[in-house]
């Protein structure tokens, strides 16, 4: 039986296989989460152990970075083997006991997976390394001679996502250097030749291992690249448009969205509409028109992809509106339920960016303009979160922005791990800020990540003393009740069950709509206050205000309408 989706006030059943749909779902980076053997990383018997506060914290589901073995040259997103689990993190069998324990607690398990690249240590590489150029074993990868005559330039001029050029020239056998090879992201970070027919056999592979283990769903990284215009041509200025998010690709570029990875997917997708129950999708499709990421979301291929573009938008009114409309329109034309997204472990935490003068997504190369307003950032990420947890479709809450936790803007140049910091020759610091260990409890680090006296692998700010969940837990005016709270009424509330959604009349400045059963939500930008209607029942604010007092800037409130 499944359960139909939206039933009023329904909580998201096990059998339920449409919970994909309205799941609010919590990504765990796992060697920041908590470390349960006191070596300062963060492993599975550690996030064991805290289930029950994920499941009391009201979410439906989980989303784990990678725990493959890795030399974690990318924090893990260099995988060594598919079908492993990194000891650091613990043992297949610390997997299965997760799985079983997640499920156990009501909360479904998505695993990341990444078919883009392999680590330059996974067998496959080492062997493509050992053989001749042309040799079958190169072929699985994109190894190509160098230019410029006596093949010293790379192939083309293509970068590497973490800076520099996306080709390493290898040395062969003989010792003279050799043909290059392509990776979009670090040098440890080959990419895969998904024409080779070993490629995508052997993820169907991964992919059945792992759903025959009960896990629930992938996220793929970076879903749009795996197919490469035949010839690797150049990137061109064309290669580039703007959009209303940003820059983003053209339609011919030569490795975003090019045609047959769409292939990929629908193979893939097969796989998982063969498991009972169903297994799940949700695809990282960066940097690409929204109009196209919906192509992927038309029933077969993948089930759902983040919405970057909500994510990249500045703290305003109308501009958050027309992302909404955007997004929403384009999802709706292909039956697709959205998905919102303001923070990740690649982005500077929404807290700060929200208190940065411009409040918009910042490329992180940028230098930083002046210190974040925190009070702003902190009001307006509590009305986000109102917000997102308010709109139809499923929701993406990153570990640590339930307990209000900013941008670690200081860490010292000699902890920084983010291959970006080294590989921009120490100018773009990289995405460590986002991914410092979570506090739990105590006044001191390790804050509860690790036993006491342990040392968590990036150093956790002094002042999180009074961000940890033993803080917050005690007090009702923290970001944690505030989440538990609307968590909880997402739940539970049959007017936000369904995928009812209607714009209501508002002054500029505010959003405000209305979903099912009368309940609204209001959320405004300022400068001028917004008064609660007579009569309206307020069933939850960002503010410490009164219930019935007006709105203030940047605050947010659900209520029923009389
Ligand atoms: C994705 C991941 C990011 C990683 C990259 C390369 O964007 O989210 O963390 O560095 O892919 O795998
Ligand atoms: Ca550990």
């Amino acid at each position: 039986m499944e359960v139909e989706v939206g039933a009023p006030g329904a909580r998201i059943e096990p059998r339920d296989s449409s919970w994909w749909r309205r799941a609010a779902i919590y990504q765990v980076y796992l060697q920041s989460f908590a470390d349960g053997n006191g070596d300062g990383i963060g492993d599975i018997a550690g996030l064991r152990s805290r289930l029950p506060y994920l499941a009391e914290l009201g979410v439906d589901a989980l989303w784990i970075t990678p725990w493959y073995p890795s030399p974690m040259a990318d924090g893990g997103y260099d995988v060594a083997d598919y079908r492993g689990i990194d000891p650091r993190f613990g043992s297949l069998e610390d997997a299965e006991a997760l799985i079983a324990d997640a499920h156990a607690h009501g909360l479904r398990l998505v695993v990341d997976i990444v078919p883009n690249h392999t680590s330059s240590a996974h067998p496959w590489f080492r062997a493509a390394l050992a053989d001749a150029p042309d040799g079958p074993d190169r072929a699985r990868y994109l190894f190509r001679p160098g230019g410029a005559g006596d093949g010293a330039e790379p192939p083309n001029n293509w970068q590497s996502a973490f800076g520099g050029p996306a080709w390493t020239r290898v040395v062969e056998a003989d010792g003279r250097p050799g043909e290059w090879y392509l990776h979009l992201f670090a040098p440890e970070q080959p990419d895969l030749d998904w024409t080779h027919p070993d490629v995508g056999e052997d993820f169907l592979r991964t992919l059945r291992f792992w759903f025959d283990r009960g896990i629930d769903g992938f996220r793929i990284d970076v879903a749009t690249s795996l197919a490469k215009r035949p010839g690797l041509p150049d990137i061109t200025p064309a290669d580039w448009v703007a959009n209303p998010a940003g820059t983003v690709a053209g339609p011919d570029h030569p490795y975003l969205d090019v045609e047959p990875v769409h292939d990929v997917w629908r193979a893939w997708r097969v796989v998982a509409d063969a498991c009972r129950p169903p297994r799940v999708f949700v695809g990282e499709l960066a940097a690409i028109p929204f109009e196209r990421v919906t192509r992927y979301l038309a029933g077969d291929q993948l089930h759902t992809a983040f919405n970057f573009d909500f994510l990249r938008t500045a703290w305003r009114a109308a501009d958050l509106r027309a992302t909404i409309d955007r997004t929403t329109d384009a999802l709706h034309r292909v039956g697709a339920p959205a998905t919102w997204v303001l923070s990740n472990h690649d982005e500077p935490r929404h807290l700060t960016r929200y208190g940065w003068p411009d409040t918009a997504y910042r490329d992180p190369a940028l230098p930083l303009q002046g210190d974040p307003d925190l009070v702003a950032g902190r009001a307006r990420a509590r009305a986000a979160a109102l917000l997102m947890l308010a709109l139809p479709g499923s929701a993406y809450v990153f570990q640590g922005e339930e307990l209000g936790l900013p941008q670690v803007l200081d860490l010292p140049d000699e902890v920084l791990q983010d291959p970006t910091w080294t590989r921009s020759g120490h100018t773009v610091r990289g995405r460590d800020g986002c991914r410092v260990p979570l506090p739990w409890a105590g006044a001191t680090a390790p804050f509860g990540f690790g036993p006491e006296g342990s040392r968590p692998w990036l150093p956790q700010p002094a002042s999180w003393a009074g961000l940890t969940v033993e803080a917050e837990r005690r007090d009702p005016g923290s970001m944690l009740s505030l989440y538990r709270s609307a968590l909880r009424i997402r739940r539970e509330d049959p007017g936000l069950a369904s995928t009812a959604f209607a714009w209501l009349d508002a002054p500029d400045g505010v959003l405000h709509f209305e979903r099912d059963a009368g309940l609204r939500c209001a959320v405004n930008f300022g400068p001028a206050p917004f008064p609660v209607p007579d009569g309206a029942e307020v069933v939850l604010r960002s503010d410490e205000a009164p219930p019935d007092a007006p709105l203030a800037a940047d605050a947010a409130l659900w209520y029923r309408r009389p």
